[in-house]
This record gives C-alpha cells, sequence and structure tokens, in this order.
C-alpha cells in the first residue's frame, strides 16, 4: 500500500489534490452540477444556525468551515469541541442543526455530544471518511469525505477533504437560498484549480529539510500566526507540528501577540507568519516585523499575489475562500521534515491513537 513512500503521512499528504478531484466528481451529478442530498438542503434551509462538534483537526476544519457556511449560505454558524460542548451546552438557537466532523467517525467526545441532541431530536449531519462509522450511523444524515483510507495518525488530508466538503455544502445552500456570494461561486470549479495549485505546490518540496534545520532544530518551541482564515490554519499547522516532532508550539492570532504572548519572544525564536488574507496582510506583516526585531526567527507563508522580496514560501493564487487549502500544506510539510530530521516515528507519535474511542 506504501508504495515508494517511507511512510503513510507524506503519502496522505501527496494525495490531497486527488482527494480534491475525487470530491469534486463524487458530488457532481449527470447534469454536471455539483449536489446534495434534497432532504439535507431543506433540513438546512428549515435551520435558523448550525453547531459544528468536532475535536482536534475536525474541530480546525471547523473553523474554516463556518466562514464558507456565513460567507456562501449566510446561516450563523458556531463551532465547538466536542468534549466542552457535552459538559458546557451553550443556549442553543430555536432550529438549531448540528454537524458532526470526524475523519474516523468514531470519536467518543463527539459520539456523546450527538447521543445527547438525538435526544432532543435535533437533526444532525455527519461528515466523515468512514461510512458505517458510529456518528455516521446515528446521525440523521452522513456525507462522506471520499478521502480514501487516513492511515498516520496525525491527519492531513481528511482536513483538506472536510473543507472541501463543507465548501460543496456551503454553495449548494446558499444557491438554493439565492446568495449572491453563492451564485457567483463556481465551487467545482474552484477546487479543481485548487488542487491543480496543491500538486504545483507539493512538487516544491527541495527547501523544507533546510528550513527546518535552520529554523526549528536549535528550539524548545514555535509558533504560527496569522488572521482570519489563517489564524485558523495556525492552530492546525502547530497542531501538527506539536504532534510529531514534539516541540511546544501554539498558533496565535497576531494581532493578539502585543497582549501578552509577544514577551515569549526571544532570539532565534521560530515564527511562521500565515499571510493570505486581502483584507490583513498587512496587518500580519506588521505582527511580523514586530517579532523580528524581538530576534525571532521568521518565515512568511503568503499567497503568490500578496508577496514580496524576500518571503519564504510562496503560493500558488486560488479564491480567497480556498486559501485554507493551500497554506495548510507548508504547514504538514514543515511537521513531517521536523519529525523526520528528529528521527521521530512520522506515522506512530508518542502517546496518541488513530481514532479517540475513550471519552
Ligand atoms: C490530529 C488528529 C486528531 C484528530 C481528532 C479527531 O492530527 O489526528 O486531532 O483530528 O482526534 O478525530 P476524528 O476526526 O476522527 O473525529
Amino acid at each position: 500500500e506504501l508504495g515508494s513512500y517511507d511512510c503513510y503521512m507524506m503519502k496522505e499528504i501527496e494525495e490531497q489534490p486527488a482527494v480534491m478531484r475525487k470530491i469534486v466528481s463524487a458530488y457532481t451529478t449527470e447534469n454536471g452540477q455539483v449536489a446534495i442530498d434534497e432532504r439535507i438542503i431543506s433540513s438546512l434551509l428549515a435551520s435558523d444556525r448550525i453547531y459544528i462538534i468536532a475535536c482536534g483537526t475536525s474541530w480546525h476544519a471547523g473553523l474554516i468551515g463556518k466562514n464558507l457556511l456565513e460567507k456562501l449560505a449566510e446561516i450563523p454558524t458556531e463551532v465547538h469541541l466536542s468534549s466542552e460542548f457535552g459538559y458546557h451546552t451553550p443556549l442553543l438557537s430555536e432550529k438549531p442543526f448540528f454537524i458532526y466532523l470526524s475523519q474516523s467517525g468514531e470519536t467518543a467526545d463527539s459520539r456523546q455530544v450527538l447521543v445527547q441532541t438525538n435526544k432532543w431530536a435535533y437533526p444532525s449531519l455527519t461528515i466523515t471518511n468512514v461510512l458505517g462509522s458510529t456518528l455516521s450511523r446515528e446521525a440523521s444524515f452522513t456525507l462522506p469525505l471520499y478521502a480514501g483510507p487516513e492511515i498516520a495518525v496525525a491527519s492531513t488530508k481528511a482536513y483538506t477533504a472536510q473543507i472541501a466538503v463543507l465548501s460543496i455544502l456551503a454553495s449548494v445552500v446558499g444557491r438554493a437560498k439565492k446568495i449572491m456570494a453563492a451564485e457567483t461561486f463556481d465551487v467545482a470549479s474552484e477546487l479543481s484549480l485548487a488542487a491543480h495549485q496543491m500538486d504545483t505546490l507539493l512538487t516544491k518540496q527541495g527547501k523544507y529539510q533546510d528550513l527546518v534545520e535552520k529554523m526549528l532544530k536549535q528550539t524548545r518551541n514555535a509558533f504560527f500566526i496569522g488572521r482570519g482564515a489563517d489564524y485558523s490554519v495556525s492552530l492546525e499547522g502547530a497542531l501538527k507540528l506539536k504532534e510529531i516532532s514534539y516541540l511546544q508550539c501554539e498558533g496565535f492570532a497576531s494581532g493578539e501577540l502585543k497582549h501578552g504572548t509577544i514577551a515569549l519572544i526571544e532570539e532565534r525564536t521560530p515564527v511562521f507568519a500565515l499571510i493570505t488574507g486581502q483584507s490583513t496582510h498587512l496587518q500580519t506583516r506588521s505582527n511580523l516585523k514586530e517579532v523580528e526585531s524581538r530576534g525571532a526567527a521568521t518565515c512568511a507563508i503568503v499567497m503568490e499575489d500578496l508577496a514580496q522580496e524576500g518571503d519564504d514560501i510562496i503560493l500558488p493564487k486560488v479564491h480567497e475562500l480556498f486559501t485554507p487549502l493551500m497554506s495548510v500544506l507548508p504547514t504538514q510539510l514543515i511537521a513531517y521534515y521536523t519529525a523526520l530530521m528528529k528521527g521521530n516515528n512520522v506515522d506512530k507519535p508518542r502517546n496518541l491513537a488513530k481514532s479517540v474511542t475513550v471519552e
């Protein structure tokens, strides 16, 4: 199964463009349009608020999903950690709709919430990679991720697949509601373009080994910073690096640095900045300058049209709603090459299991 790969994580990182294409074709009907089961759409149209429930990387994908659902479908969306929601349930809207995001479909923390929302008889949709999994069987509806088996403990292709499926869902609902943003967004062709651009980015892996040697060899910690979607991807990049490199690593909203975190910056502290937002790139750049002037070793990961001389990693251009599909790839590669440099087991990091079936 591994073919020419040494480990599943790299195989799964490189499968991501193909997964994007698979999702587009699986959700395209005979008339050439993307479509979602009518019953799911009517249930969503009847709801006044979406609650996304997930853990870990799936929760991070949910943060991007919120942006897609609010922009394309104009449905207010909240994203909750399963383990928090279960015991500190927020005040719910009148007609909530629950989306359970789970690669494995077996995560006990999420199931615990689903059991509760089923008791309340609220409609639910599980988006999962494993059809027939517990969360899939127990929810009202299921949408498959079509990512193929994800073997490495550190989740990669499930994250981008979740974003892709959520974007199709958001865009179909948005079109049903005649929302302008959805009507002018050709989700299938934007996803296909993203797949192509992901391929381009993934063929350029030459610099990562040097980059991590330079930035992460002599350190115990590292930071990812960004704003908006870049902040959400920063959280995911930090989690991936923690999981397999064992470095202490955090993702921060870059505007928050000056409210405390910047005290941690010392000579050579590694800071990775994600810069893909049209409305926030200048602010994040200025935050990057602030940490640089305090001695940080920095790496700027920047969308092509915002790039400047000296930026380290340039992301080929995609639709602004899909920048996370691009910016997450360097963070996955940084984690992978760091684990490799440290001689860690890339696919089976210490203390972690692929699916967490206890609360
Ligand atoms: C991170 C990771 C975990 C999972 C989390 C949820 O790389 O693998 O954070 O994302 O345990 O798992 P699923 O998506 O199976 O519910």
